[in-house]
Order: C-alpha cells, then sequence, then structure tokens
C-alpha cells in the first residue's frame, strides 16, 4: 500500500515542469514528479531534485496513490492531444472531487470542453495560463486559473504562494473565472505581449531611421522611459538589446535578420476579436506586421521599385521629438489594453464568466512579460469600478491619453511624411478617434447596402423600424435576398 504522501503531482518534466515542481518545493509543498519517460523522473530525482522532499512516480497509477485528497494533478505536456491523453489516463485512478489542472499552452475552446466533459464525471478542471518562462516558473509565475470555481479553495495556497508578487506583495494570481477562462486570458495576454512589443518596434525604426539616433541615444532614452509611466519589462530589456555590442564592438540587434517568427496565440487573439466583434485592431495590426516582416524577399524587391518620400530628414527639435514618441508610446499602449479589455469584457457576457478585470490586471503586474507599473493603474481603475464600460472611460486614463493626444497626432503625421511604417501606433489613434466619434459615416454604408441590396437601414429618429428607399427610380421588385452581396 503507497501511502499518500504528496500535497500535488505534476505531470511532465521539461524545464517548465521541473521549475514549477521546484518552486513548489521551495514553499514547503510535497510534489510528486513523472513523465511517460520514467528514465525522466529519476534523472530528475538524482539531479535538480536531490536533497529535496520532491517524490517520483513510476506510472500514473502510483502518481495518482501517492497524492493525498481531494487529488491535485498539474499537466504541463505539450498542448492538444497530449493533455487528452493524460487526461484519459488519469480518470480510472481518480475520485469524484479529484483535481486536473492543465497548466499548458491550451487554446481555451479546448479547455471549455475538458472542463465540461470532467465535471460530468465529478472530476474539477482547472485550465491555468502560466507566464514568465523558465525563471518565472521557478522563481514566481504570473498564473491565470480559470475552470470549476469548486477547485480553487484547494488550490489557492499552493498557486498563489509559488506566483509572482507584485512590488507591494500581492501574489500575482488569482482566480480568473469559470470553464476555459483561464486560457482565454492567457491568450488575451499573449497577444497585448505582441501590441507592446510592436509598439516599442515602431518607436525604434523612428528613432534610427526618422532621428538617426546612435543605439547609444536610444538605448539612453529607453531608460529615461523605463523611469516613468512606462517602466515595464519590455522597456527594460529592449534598453539591454540596444546596448549589447558583438564581439566586433557593433550592436548586434542590426545584424539580426528582420522577419519576426510566430507561435500563434497573437493569431488566436485577432482571430478571437473577428468571431466577436470587438476591435482589438492594435494587436490584429501586430500580427500582420509580423506576416509583412516574413515576406522579406518581396520586400527586398519592392524596395528598389516603390516610391516613397523624397529625402524626407527629419527637421525639428530632436529633443522635442522624443519626448512626444515617448507619449505616443504610451497613448498607443492605452488603447491597445483598451481594446484588450474590451475583448474579455465581451468574452465574459459571451460565455457568461464573471471575469475579475482588476486581479486579471494584478496577475499581469509581475512574473510575465508584460509586466509593468502600468498594469497597477489599470488594477485601480477597476477596482474603483468593476463595472467599468471602457478602460479609456477611466478618469486617470482618459487624462493621460487627453494629456498625450497632441504629440501622438505629432509624432505620427511626421513618421507618416517619413515614409516610415507605424501600423500600431496609427491604428490606436485611429481607434482613439473612432470612439469619441459621436456619429461615423456609417450611414453612407448603410445607404450603399441598401442602393445594391435592398438590406435597408434605420433613421435617426425611427430606430428599430426598417426602411428601404428606391433609390434609382427604376429596376423591379429587388429585395435582400436577391441581391446578397
Ligand atoms: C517528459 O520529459 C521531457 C523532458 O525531459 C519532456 O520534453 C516531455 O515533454 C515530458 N513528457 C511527458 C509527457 O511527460
Ligand atoms: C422604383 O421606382 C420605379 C419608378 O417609380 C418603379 O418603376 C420601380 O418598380 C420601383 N422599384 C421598387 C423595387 O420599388
Amino acid at each position: 500500500m503507497v501511502e499518500a504522501v504528496a500535497d500535488i503531482g505534476l505531470i511532465g518534466l521539461a524545464v517548465m515542469g521541473q521549475n514549477l515542481i521546484l518552486n513548489m518545493n521551495d514553499h514547503g509543498y510535497t510534489v510528486c514528479a513523472f513523465n511517460r519517460t520514467t528514465s525522466k523522473v529519476d534523472d530528475f530525482l538524482n539531479g535538480a531534485a536531490k536533497g529535496t522532499n520532491i517524490v517520483g512516480a513510476h506510472s500514473v497509477e502510483e502518481l495518482c496513490a501517492k497524492l493525498k485528497r481531494p487529488r491535485k494533478v498539474m499537466l504541463l505536456v505539450k498542448a492538444g492531444a497530449a493533455v487528452d491523453a493524460f487526461i484519459q489516463q488519469l480518470l480510472p485512478h481518480l475520485e469524484e472531487g479529484d483535481i486536473i489542472i492543465d497548466g499548458g499552452n491550451s487554446h481555451f475552446p479546448d479547455s471549455i470542453r475538458r472542463c465540461k466533459e470532467l465535471e460530468e464525471k465529478g472530476i474539477l478542471f482547472v485550465g491555468s495560463g502560466v507566464s514568465g518562462g523558465e525563471e518565472g516558473a521557478r522563481y514566481g509565475p504570473s498564473l491565470m486559473p480559470g475552470g470549476n470555481p469548486k477547485a480553487w479553495p484547494h488550490i489557492k495556497n499552493i498557486f498563489q504562494d509559488i506566483a509572482a508578487k507584485a512590488p507591494d506583495g500581492a501574489p500575482c494570481c488569482e482566480w480568473v473565472g469559470e470553464s476555459g477562462a483561464g486560457h482565454y486570458v492567457k491568450m488575451v495576454h499573449n497577444g497585448i505581449e505582441y501590441g507592446d512589443m510592436q509598439l516599442i518596434c515602431e518607436v525604434y525604426q523612428i528613432m534610427k531611421e526618422g532621428l538617426g539616433m546612435t543605439h547609444e541615444e536610444m538605448a539612453n532614452t529607453f531608460e529615461e522611459w523605463n523611469k516613468h509611466e512606462l517602466d515595464s519589462f519590455l522597456i527594460e530589456i529592449t534598453r539591454d538589446i540596444l546596448k549589447f555590442k558583438d564581439t566586433d564592438g557593433t550592436p548586434l540587434v542590426e545584424k539580426i535578420l528582420d522577419t519576426a517568427g510566430q507561435k500563434g496565440t497573437g493569431k488566436w487573439t485577432g482571430i478571437d476579436s473577428l468571431d466577436r466583434g470587438i476591435p482589438v485592431t492594435l494587436i490584429g495590426e501586430a500580427v500582420y506586421s509580423r506576416c509583412l516582416s516574413s515576406l522579406k524577399d518581396e520586400r527586398v524587391r519592392a524596395s528598389k521599385i516603390l516610391a516613397g518620400p523624397k529625402d524626407v530628414k527629419f527637421q525639428g527639435d530632436k529633443k522635442k521629438f522624443i519626448d512626444q514618441l515617448g507619449q505616443a508610446l504610451y497613448a498607443a499602449k492605452i488603447v491597445s489594453y483598451a481594446q484588450g479589455f474590451m475583448l474579455m469584457r465581451q468574452a465574459g457576457k459571451d460565455y457568461n464568466w464573471k471575469l475579475n478585470f482588476a486581479g486579471i490586471a494584478l496577475m499581469w503586474r509581475g512574473g510575465c512579460i508584460i509586466r509593468s507599473v502600468f498594469l497597477g493603474k489599470i488594477k485601480d481603475a477597476y477596482t474603483n469600478n468593476p463595472e467599468l464600460e471602457n478602460l479609456l472611460f477611466d478618469p486617470f486614463f482618459q487624462k493621460a491619453t487627453a494629456d498625450a493626444q497632441d504629440s501622438w497626432r505629432s509624432v505620427l503625421a511626421d513618421a507618416i511624411k517619413m515614409g516610415i511604417p507605424t501600423p500600431a501606433l496609427s491604428t490606436a489613434l485611429n481607434f482613439y478617434d473612432g470612439l469619441r466619434h459621436e456619429k461615423l459615416p456609417a450611414n453612407l454604408l448603410q445607404a450603399q447596402r441598401d442602393y445594391f441590396g435592398a438590406h435597408t437601414y434605420e433613421l435617426l429618429d425611427a430606430p428599430g423600424k426598417h426602411v428601404h428607399t428606391n433609390w434609382t427610380g427604376k429596376g423591379g421588385d429587388v429585395s435582400a435576398s436577391t441581391y446578397d452581396a
């Protein structure tokens, strides 16, 4: 008879899995480790886990036997079929009320499905976003758990103990919401990360190409920005990257091929925003920018034949422009987060998840790639008003964008004149201007649709009533079903 000694079991001993186990061990939890290739378990126990309280198992059955009730098993295996396969292997050895946690990069519809299927079997499923990479897993990740709410009281202590801590000591881990909410929020987190990175890259191109700044000057600017409202991990590493010299003494960054890779989570966010009808334009542009960067050969050819502005060099006050550039970056970042929270708000409505937006901002406050001082302000906004309709309506962000908008416009006008691409910075301003327009030209659009397709329109003073106009004064009995364009 195997004794149930472990507080939690963990399957998958790649670096993330090993580091999370070591992190849990540091916090006084007894963890049972398992890997399909059982020699990996022994390697781990005799290696990194030597001298700790970590125990191992050589079968799923042994793993489950070693767990205290209710059993908690965390999966850190490749997203997709492997997760379902392990769930199937675990089921015969689990009892009602036991908990399966998927800590991998699963797509949220899978988590919605798994949560429902397991609930029918009496098993509590949690899909948790884990962010912060290997370092985060070892010393404090950002954790975004969602799923069956009955699981939360049983895993709360472990999760909050091992999570990163915000500067005020609060753990970067809160219950996100029901069903697939944890993986959904992780997906949006990754999309926002795409946006933040793209914004910084556009600013770098303006600095380099438009202002002709040296790498030292650029690094110093990022260093300065990192002391104020833009203070964040990504600004900090950008400073370090720009400073980094190759062995020949020149900046390494300039030797790197300019085609971006992607694993697909940004794309998922973009697709989801289209499905939900929420204009998450900045993340969309960030994904498309990576796509455009990949068309290197075509860009090389285009660079030789497509016209741009003739010899436009920046003329004005450089120092002032750099200040304005910082403001533009800040304002665009605010819009990006506003769009991300709009998307989560809609998903919450669509799936009936009670999302905790202040908690989400807090979870991203530390431990993950998008960690920043700025997220503390977002947390404050949603703490002050959990029902906040739009982040831009919060008094702090309303004022921040109001203060930045002149600079933002001026920077973009110059960049456009100089022919420097600014897809994310620009789409953010376009969204901002669109949102603050009571009237958009969609009245004309509706007229066009009615003209060619008899799709009908509503009148401002009679909403709800659909009317059709005979625009041409000719033709027969046309209807929307005959011209469905
Ligand atoms: C087993 O461990 C290896 C690394 O040692 C890892 O790559 C793999 O994902 C793990 N797989 C499972 C299913 O446990
Ligand atoms: C549009 O008006 C013309 C001219 O009065 C008429 O002949 C035609 O039947 C009308 N078409 C429709 C769809 O009402």
